[in-house]
């Protein structure tokens, strides 16, 4: 009888443990995408600066809402260390692609590159309004603040829209496909 109790108080245990695991585990992989997808959004818009010029009008729109973009990263760099979590592998991947995905949509023009934002900026207010519901009670700052920036990338995304992004040429087309690609970097970020 005895010997039942004791492996009973231990399965409640390790029930515990798993629990706090599965947490651990998700607040990790919240973290390391919100991280990598920050840091993909400060890519995106050096690479259209760097095509339309800081001091160009379009160049201005652009810069105030990489320095939002900055201000997400850093937070993202501090919760990284705070909760040791392993950064993604790929950011060296992320820091090239998003670069090219900015340039080459501000190539296209400033329509092409409001089509960019809008579709980037949808994806991660999206993605940011999940997150906010998965959190547990316990982590009432992190929600705050990815509550915070799932506002701010909202209003890049409604800049965008105000700047004719619709009226690109292969509107739809174009952010389908940033769209995907954005998904996908999420979904491999989470876990590599
Ligand atoms: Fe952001
Ligand atoms: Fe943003």
């Amino acid at each position: 009888m005895k010997k039942r109790k004791i492996t009973k108080t231990k399965f409640k245990k390790e029930k515990i443990n798993q629990g706090s695991r599965t947490e651990k585990y998700l607040l990790e992989q919240i973290i390391r995408v919100d991280h990598a997808g920050e840091y993909g959004a400060t890519r995106i818009y050096d690479g259209q600066i760097a095509i339309f010029g800081k001091n160009s009008k379009i160049g201005q729109t652009i810069q105030q809402m990489a320095d939002q973009e900055k201000l997400h990263i850093e937070t993202f760099e501090k919760l990284i260390i705070q909760n040791r979590v392993r950064p993604t592998a790929l950011l060296p991947i992320w820091n090239i692609a998003g670069y090219l995905l900015g340039a080459s949509t501000a190539l296209l023009g400033k329509k092409a590159a409001m089509a960019c934002t809008v579709a980037v900026e949808s994806v991660i207010g999206e993605h940011y309004n999940k997150q906010a519901k998965q959190l547990g009670t316990d982590q009432k700052k992190l929600i705050r603040t990815i509550k915070k920036f799932e506002k701010d990338e909202l209003e890049h995304h409604d800049i965008g829209l105000e700047h004719d992004a619709e009226n690109t040429f292969g509107y739809n087309f174009l952010t389908k496909i940033i769209s995907v690609g954005c998904k996908t970097a999420i979904a491999i970020s989470k876990k590599i």
